[in-house]
């Protein structure tokens, strides 16, 4: 049973699964270099807290005993009675391997050390522990106290005992588990590529500009937001780094390709909301591009990107990334998908997903449009991925 937790790195990430523990139930220490982190991360709980509040969500007594849960530490030592350590620094190898060999020097045998890292191998921290079957990716989405969605990733020194405890405790902290493989981009980070990528190269095919592919993947396929919207919330600077690291972690597979646009927006400083401009213009009274809606285009432009985003679901269940429910779950908890990918691929039938796809490619003639075998092997065989006949 894991009751007292440490966490390493009190920023965005950090401080939201210190949260999410205390609010279990667990005694957390949240450590961080930097004492400023630590204030910032205090002030802002207390925030939150005190909104759920007003909110009526939770009563004062919940608030204090939550906020009690927490300490605020500024030395690694101090971590050293935790059952549970994640870290949740800097993305950089080198300081996260530093980190862990110092940790390892202070807690117990039995201590589980986890890393919340989006994009490093989990084995290449491991490696730096003496004993590394003790560490497990444990990979929270932004923001970690709202995002239901917690891929745990085992690597191959990790025990199976640790990934089932690790598995075990954060379904006890209410989020629903998916697990993957130490792969690049894990489920997430890897099936979301399309979404973002093949509506880039529908724009510079000049196909539709930014406001149609938007409303078209909003309007018929149900997203919450559309590429283009998302691209500026999450930040073009942040999520063309991630496209070029999966793109290079796969070997430059042009199914990762990044894009010029992205890249020429980010280097412009378009990086969007928060920067004030992306693709769209976010200062106030900005004049707006308004969507051509037209229904016949949106129906192009919604099935090219859905199609992509099913065949990236169906090869990430060929190479075994994670069951099909996992990978479901992962697009619908962890980025708020309509609908689970491979589900949606039964829906419209594997015949028409294997069709439009060596559409694509016979048009193309490109490998980033090539089939997922296992998509074509369901057709030849009649099978769906969930029903009774799989
Ligand atoms: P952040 O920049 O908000 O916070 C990082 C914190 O770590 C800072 O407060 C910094 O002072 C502290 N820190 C740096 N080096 C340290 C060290 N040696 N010892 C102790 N503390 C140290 O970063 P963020 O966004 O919270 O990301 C942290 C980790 O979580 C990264 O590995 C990132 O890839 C991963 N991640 C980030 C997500 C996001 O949307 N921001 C989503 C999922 C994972």
């Amino acid at each position: 049973m894991i009751k007292k937790v440490g966490i390493i790195g009190s920023g965005t990430m950090g401080s939201g699964i210190a949260q999410v523990a205390a609010t279990a139930g667990c005694t957390v220490k949240l450590y961080d270099t930097s004492t400023e982190a630590l204030q910032k991360a205090e002030l802002a709980l207390k925030k939150i807290m005190s909104r759920l509040v007003e909110k009526g969500r939770i009563d004062s007594d919940e608030k204090n005993r939550i906020e009690s849960n927490i300490s605020y530490v500024n030395s690694l030592k101090e971590l050293g009675d935790s059952d549970l350590t994640i870290e949740a620094i800097v993305e950089s190898l080198k300081i996260k391997k530093q980190v862990f060999q110092e940790l390892e020097g202070y807690v117990s045998k039995r201590t589980i050390i986890a890393s919340n890292t989006s994009s490093l191998s989990i084995a290449s921290i491991a490696a730096a522990l003496d004993k590394p079957s003790r560490c497990v990716g444990i990979h929270f989405f932004n923001p970690a106290p709202l995002m239901k969605l917690v891929e745990v990733i085992p690597s191959i020194q990790t025990s199976e005992k640790i990934l089932q405890q690790s598995v075990a405790t954060i379904k006890e902290w209410g989020k629903t588990v998916a697990v993957a493989k130490d792969t690049p981009g894990f489920i997430v980070n890897r099936v979301a590529r399309p979404f973002y990528g093949e509506s880039l190269r529908i724009y510079e095919e000049g196909i539709a500009d930014f406001p149609t592919i938007d409303w078209a993947l909003k309007s018929l396929g149900g997203f919450r937001m559309g590429p283009f919207e998302l691209m500026d919330f999450i930040g073009n600077d942040v999520n063309y780094t991630v496209t070029e690291t999966v793109f290079e972690a796969f070997y430059y597979d042009p199914r990762y390709k990044p894009s010029f646009t992205q890249k020429r927006f980010a280097e412009a400083g378009y990086l969007g909301r928060k920067s004030g401009k992306g693709y769209y213009d976010y200062t106030t009274d900005a004049d707006n591009p308004t969507p051509t809606e037209d229904v016949a285009l949106a129906h192009h432009i919604f099935d090219r990107v859905l199609v992509m985003l099913i065949n990236e679901a169906a090869d990430a269940l060929f190479w075994n990334i994670a069951s099909a429910e996992d990978i479901d779950n992962a697009m619908t908890k962890g980025v708020n998908y309509p609908k689970g990918l491979l589900a949606w691929a039964d829906e419209k039938g594997i015949d028409w997903c294997v069709e439009k796809l060596d559409d694509l490619y016979n048009e193309y003639h490109e490998d980033r449009y090539r089939c997922s075998p296992i998509l074509r092997k369901m057709k030849n065989e009649g099978k769906t991925f969930f029903n009774e006949t799989n």
